[in-house]
């Protein structure tokens, strides 16, 4: 069994750690030399997706909170309204979808009995299905009208991390494609994109170099019950991913919240030393970056331990942060793909050293074929 882990403790660790694999697989060969993005697995005919004005995405867990990164990217990119939905609440609210609908299904293991049927039930209406699966020939695959299989290799532990990671790269895909299709005045910036995209497995990897530090906050927070994660924008999924996977494996109260909603409510749970990590956006034009700063000088005045993701060389959180996560320089809708790693290893180590079996979490299963 040691062998299979490949030297290392869990499977979950080594799944982490095969992130840069992972991501470059999962972009292998969708790239042309001419600078187009290549999908030939999306087998619904482009005039078919010119016509389609509503995108709903759908999945459980993980691959709901890609889904809801993905909205932000497609929203952006390619100016269809796009909406996110847990596969479990989807088919019995009697949902708008109709032939001009496209649903996509994100789902790790294809099998997961509320995101096939819901799907199940957005085919019934007409509406065009794309999945994004890791498990080659599964269920969710089979019933939909085309796939794009995440090249992750198979995800062991319970607790998604390259599922999630990978999922990502697919929905940053799927967006471009789209975007290209419907010859979206993005030219340029499919291209920037790509290129960033290509980029991301070497920065992962230096976020993986660097997991130490992260182990060593673990052991440091170890006596605490209750975390909150914090995050805007893309950052937001990203915190909800962080506070899903201590819950998973550690089995610790934690919450995520989009950061602009502290003061409407969360900030009245914190207490003094709570871990608050706050995810901030990359320093850009837009006033999202210094938004999030004013969200980590908040919490702080209440007293709570801030470990703050941002930006490597990002000086402005440094005197708000007890710890600073320097992320590697990556566009905002990118950000998330590395904001979860730190999250990833944390979890892992927390778990590890609350000596739960993090491979085989209590009450989860890693598919879920019931509803
Ligand atoms: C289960 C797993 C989660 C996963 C969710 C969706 O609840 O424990 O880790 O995110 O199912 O799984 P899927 O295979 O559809 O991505």
């Amino acid at each position: 069994a040691a062998a299979e882990k490949g030297g290392f403790d869990w499977f979950m660790r080594k799944e982490i750690f095969e992130q840069p694999k992972a991501i470059a697989d999962t972009l292998l060969g969708r790239y042309s030399a001419r600078g187009e993005l290549v999908l030939d697995e999306i087998r619904i005919s482009p005039e078919t997706l010119r016509r389609i004005d509503k995108i709903v995405i759908i999945g459980c867990g993980t691959a709901h909170y890609a889904g809801m990164v993905a909205k932000y990217a497609i929203e952006h990119w390619v100016r269809i309204p796009c909406e996110v939905e847990l596969a479990s609440e989807f088919r019995y609210r009697d949902p708008i979808v109709n032939p001009q609908t496209l649903c996509v299904a994100i789902s790790q293991s294809g099998e997961t009995a509320d995101t096939l049927q819901a799907i199940r039930h957005a085919r019934e209406q007409g509406s065009h299905v794309i999945a994004i699966c890791n498990t080659n020939g599964s269920t969710i695959p089979r019933e939909s009208d085309a796939v794009i299989y995440t090249h992750a290799g198979p995800e062991i532990g319970v607790a998604s991390t390259k599922g999630f990671t990978t999922q990502l790269v697919a929905c940053y895909l799927l967006g471009l494609y789209l975007a290209q299709i419907r010859g979206m005045k993005y030219g340029d910036e499919i291209r920037d994109v790509m290129d960033e995209l290509q980029q991301l497995p070497a920065k992962v990897q230096e976020l993986l170099d660097h997991a130490s530090t992260v182990y060593e906050l673990a052991h440091q927070l170890a006596d605490q019950e209750d975390y909150i994660f914090l995050g805007r924008h893309v950052g937001y999924p990203a915190a909800l991913e962080g506070a899903l996977k201590l819950k998973e494996i550690a089995y610790l109260h934690s919450e995520g919240f989009a950061a602009g909603e502290l003061k409407h409510g969360p900030i009245a749970i914190i207490n003094p030393d709570m871990p608050v990590f706050v995810i901030v956006p990359p320093q850009g034009r837009d006033q999202l970056h210094d938004k999030v700063v004013s969200n980590i000088q908040e919490v702080r005045a209440r007293g709570a331990r801030t470990i703050v993701l941002a930006e490597q060389g990002d000086e402005h959180v440094v005197q708000f942060a007890d710890t600073v996560i320097g992320l590697p320089t990556v566009s905002t809708l990118l950000q998330p793909v590395l904001a979860v790693v730190p999250l990833q290893l944390f979890a892992c180590e927390v778990a590890t050293a609350l000596g739960n079996d993090v491979d085989q979490p209590r009450n989860l299963a890693k598919s879920v074929t019931v509803e």
